[in-house]
């Protein structure tokens, strides 16, 4: 039967996570499939910016790194992302930047395997991932390669050789999930470790690190998690590798005592060795915000919502925008497939363009991707059929050939 508005707005009626698209700050009209890039704002985060600019820093000033708790946040804050990625306390810490958490956990799992020199990566993950990797193999200086394997290649590229496998649990581009108990299971058969790059899994789906034995995992927060552009990253280690594990920054805040103020490095035997210097604390209070909504949301109702809407989508490209030259990129299998939809699309530069000018905004990734990422917490089911709708008037008009659609700029 094919699909009208009022089947979404039905949709909306009995959605048990509607009440939580009042939490968010969205411009009137704005379709937002884009929260897999920079997730939006929490209403939240204004009251909270001002609490933390101009009481906690501004009146309490230095006094807050023990009133207000700055010290110990980036635990305090991987405490509640734990819940999120199946892990347990004291496993999750937030700190820098997801390629320099990619840098520290390599090296950690690298030192670990000091017999071994290959590292399996996915040379189509987002770059700095292997970037980082390739700059800790030229600066090591011991041989260590990396051996590059796509989806469907992965586990025959795990055997003994093989010290770190470290992927991205949800491809950036083609929203591909990877199978993370059974590609971790094949490693730890073969001796390897495991480190995964949770950027587009965490809160978007269930994650179950300790449930799949993983060894070491890192994500954004800016993304599904709505702590705000360059909000930081988070690094979960397994308890098991605690003192065992050690990362390479060995900054003051990863010191078994750093108001001892030591001359030479003693590491922390816990997550806080991950932890490499002063952290920014008032974007660290806006991932704060971000996270304890999600503190409040049930996370198996995000994923059914996101595995609908996502459904959704793309049936309604199959029934409405036939003969544009659309392919799905995605998977069509729920298991392999993270919260958003890609399709492949020849023109799909000025096609995006033209929809973020009709106010549905999602993004480009060349060569030819047009990716929709689905934030079930404030993208609504009829979100999912206004985009379409907006989509299938620029193919009809075709008003996305404009000149003013082409012009590229930093940002894609
Ligand atoms: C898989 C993955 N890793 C890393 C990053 C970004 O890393 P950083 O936060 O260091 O800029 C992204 C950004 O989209 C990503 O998709």
């Amino acid at each position: 039967m094919t699909l009208t508005r009022e089947d979404f707005v039905a949709l909306d009626a009995e959605d048990v996570l509607a009440p939580f698209a009042d939490e968010f700050d969205l411009p009137e009209g704005m379709v937002y499939l884009d929260g897999n890039s920079l997730g939006a704002m929490p209403k939240a985060a204004l009251a909270r910016a001002q609490e933390v600019i101009l009481k906690e820093w501004g009146t309490d000033l230095i006094k807050s790194w023990n009133k207000a708790g700055w010290f110990n946040l980036v635990e305090k804050l991987g405490d509640k992302t734990a819940t999120l990625i199946g892990a347990d306390k004291g496993e999750v810490i937030f700190a820098d930047a997801t390629g320099l958490n990619v840098y520290k956990l390599v090296a950690a799992a690298l030192d670990m395997r000091p017999d071994r020199k290959v590292i399996v990566m996915e040379g189509s993950n987002f770059p700095t991932d292997n970037y980082m990797v390739q700059g800790l193999i030229k600066q090591l200086g011991r041989g260590h390669e990396i051996r590059f394997a796509e989806d469907g290649e992965i586990l025959d590229a795990i055997d003994d050789d093989v010290a770190v496998v470290c992927l991205t649990h949800v491809h950036y581009k083609t929203g591909n999930l990877h199978d993370m108990a059974a590609i971790t299971a094949k490693a730890q058969k073969v001796g390897a470790l495991t480190v995964w790059d949770l950027c587009h899994s965490a809160g978007a789906l269930a994650v179950d690190l300790n449930g799949c034995n993983v060894d070491l995992a890192l994500g954004c927060t800016y993304k599904y998690l709505n702590g705000g552009p360059g909000s930081q990253s988070f690094m979960f280690v397994a308890k098991r590798h605690h003192g065992k594990a050690a990362q390479p920054l060995t900054g003051w805040w990863g010191h078994d005592a750093p108001f001892g103020f030591e001359r030479d490095y003693r590491p922390r035997q816990d997550i806080r060795q991950f932890s490499t210097g002063t952290e920014p604390i008032v974007s660290l209070a806006m991932s704060e915000v971000g996270l304890d909504i999600f503190m409040r949301a049930d996370m198996s109702e995000i994923r059914k919502k996101s595995l609908k809407q996502t459904d959704l989508f793309i049936q309604l490209i199959k029934e409405r925008l036939d003969g544009y030259g659309f392919s799905i990129a995605t998977p069509l299998e729920h298991d392999k497939r993270g919260s958003q939809v890609s399709i492949y699309s020849d023109n799909g530069f000025p096609i995006m363009q033209a929809l973020i000018a009709a106010d549905v905004v999602g993004d480009f990734r060349a060569p030819d991707i047009m990716r929709f990422g689905f934030t079930p917490l404030y993208v609504s089911y009829v979100d999912v059929w206004d985009a379409i709708d907006r989509l299938k008037n620029i193919m009809e008009s075709g008003s996305w050939d404009k000149p003013e659609f082409k012009n590229r700029g930093a940002v894609t």
